[in-house]
């Protein structure tokens, strides 16, 4: 699986760092080739042999040792990557890769690379929770940085908790799956919604939501980062822009029907994570609205539910709707499942702390036809996105294994 592919191991100075020998051997065994890049403190718990011995190639130590003056070596490391795999990682290299510091071979690799990169931490338990490292932590999933979390249990230093470094299995099964899932949506149209509707009253004053689009843009994300054909249909958002998708702007409901509409019969996964306005001004004024009088009457009438009328038209696309809930979470979505036809609701507490609206992160629950089918904890809206797109893709092959049977 890994043949043909450049991982770019790199090792900081953590006890576990001896178990990157058994991650650098797996990998290699699985055909990947394995470029090593250790700081000056691993080698004092890993001799560079072992992992020279084991990769079969030269182990980079110091930005200055520039074997191939052909090429500058930092640069010519982190372009041969496909992936970079720091493991173990400490506090102090998730520092330096959160605020961009470059001074020795890993971090300047690291800086220099253009890959994506898993991180599998490895420190002691109150390290691991102290506000910086989940800062850190917290700007690198940001910036799409993935993370194999470590296990909780007796650490070198003798405390027992979290900060123990996945084992090697884990974290090799980790990059193989990254590497699988690349290929995952290949020919399939996926068409995501994000952002809040918005409904005019006249020129200058509209009804809208708090939505910032970044649930939708994540997800948009996700999928196109497994290979698939993504449409992001996008209202009013404040998300940054994410290439590698097509973005098609609306503003209001009926808009963003007819866009949603206009792609439906092509498309084999339709997620809508936008808040769309339940109700929008049944006048609406070619001329700003003056204010003649004391009190103004805005008369408003439902918009369509574009969810609904998808699930009633419902062929072969596979159908996901979001719930943004206050209270009785289950009961709702559920409801909201079968109204709707949808073969998968994530349903968000938006009255929670850290979920919801505007934030960077969500703590969802995913809803099918059978009741709850998984419960999240609060994660990165991008880590969010990254697991719901693996529960839809083993739903769709559950789903094509099953037709192919019959
Ligand atoms: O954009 P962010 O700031 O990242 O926030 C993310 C989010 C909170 C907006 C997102 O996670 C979310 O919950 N989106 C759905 C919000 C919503 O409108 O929920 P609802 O329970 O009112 O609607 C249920 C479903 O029906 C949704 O999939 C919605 O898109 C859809 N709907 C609703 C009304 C309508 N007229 N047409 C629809 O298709």
């Amino acid at each position: 699986m890994l043949q043909g592919k450049t991982i770019v191991l790199g090792i900081s100075g953590g006890i576990a760092a001896y178990k990157a020998a058994t991650i650098c051997s797996r990998l290699v065994q699985a055909g990947a080739q394995v470029r090593v890049v250790m700081t000056a403190s691993a080698t004092k718990f890993i001799s560079p042999l072992t992992l020279q011995t084991l990769s079969r190639h030269p182990v980079y130590l110091d930005t200055f040792d520039e074997f191939d003056p052909s090429v500058v070596a930092h640069i010519d490391l982190a372009d041969s990557a496909d992936l970079m795999l720091i493991a173990p990682a400490t506090a102090n290299i998730l520092g330096k890769m959160a605020n961009g510091l470059a001074d020795d071979m890993l971090s300047t690799t690291l800086l220099a690379a253009t890959a994506p990169v898993i991180v599998a931490p490895a420190m002691n338990v109150h390290m691991y929770a102290h506000p910086a490292v989940e800062r850190n932590m917290a700007v690198l999933a940001e910036r799409g940085v993935r993370f194999v979390e470590p296990g909780t249990g007796l650490l070198a230093c003798g405390y027992v908790g979290k900060g123990r470094l996945s084992e090697p299995e884990e974290i090799v099964l980790a990059v193989q799956q990254w590497f699988a899932s690349k290929t995952e949506l290949e020919g399939k149209s996926v068409v995501v919604t994000a952002g809040g509707t918005v409904e005019r009253l006249d020129p200058v004053r509209f009804l809208t939501n708090d939505s910032s689009g970044k649930m939708g843009f994540a997800i948009a994300e996700a999928a196109a980062n497994r290979g698939a054909n993504v449409t992001l249909i996008a209202a009013r958002t404040t998300a940054p822009q994410v290439e590698g998708f097509n973005v098609v702007h609306v503003e209001s409901a009926e808009q963003m029907l007819e866009a949603v509409l206009e792609r439906y019969d092509s498309a084999d996964i339709v997620i809508k994570a936008a808040a769309v306005a339940d109700y929008r001004p049944v006048v609406q004024a070619s001329s700003k609205i003056k204010k003649n009088e004391e009190r103004l009457t805005i008369e408003l009438e439902r918009t369509t539910d574009i969810l609904k009328t998808l699930g009633e038209r419902k062929s072969h696309q596979f159908l996901v709707g979001f719930a943004a809930e206050t209270e009785q979470v289950e009961r709702y979505a559920m409801d909201k499942l079968v109204r709707k036809n949808a073969d998968l609701i994530v349903a968000n507490d938006v009255s929670k702390d850290g979920a919801g609206f505007n934030v960077d992160t969500n703590v969802v629950q995913v809803f099918g036809a059978e009741g709850l089918v998984e419960s999240l904890p609060m994660l990165h809206k991008r880590e969010v996105a990254d697991r719901l797109m693996s529960r839809i893709v083993q739903r769709m092959q559950a789903r094509a294994a099953g037709e192919a049977a019959k």
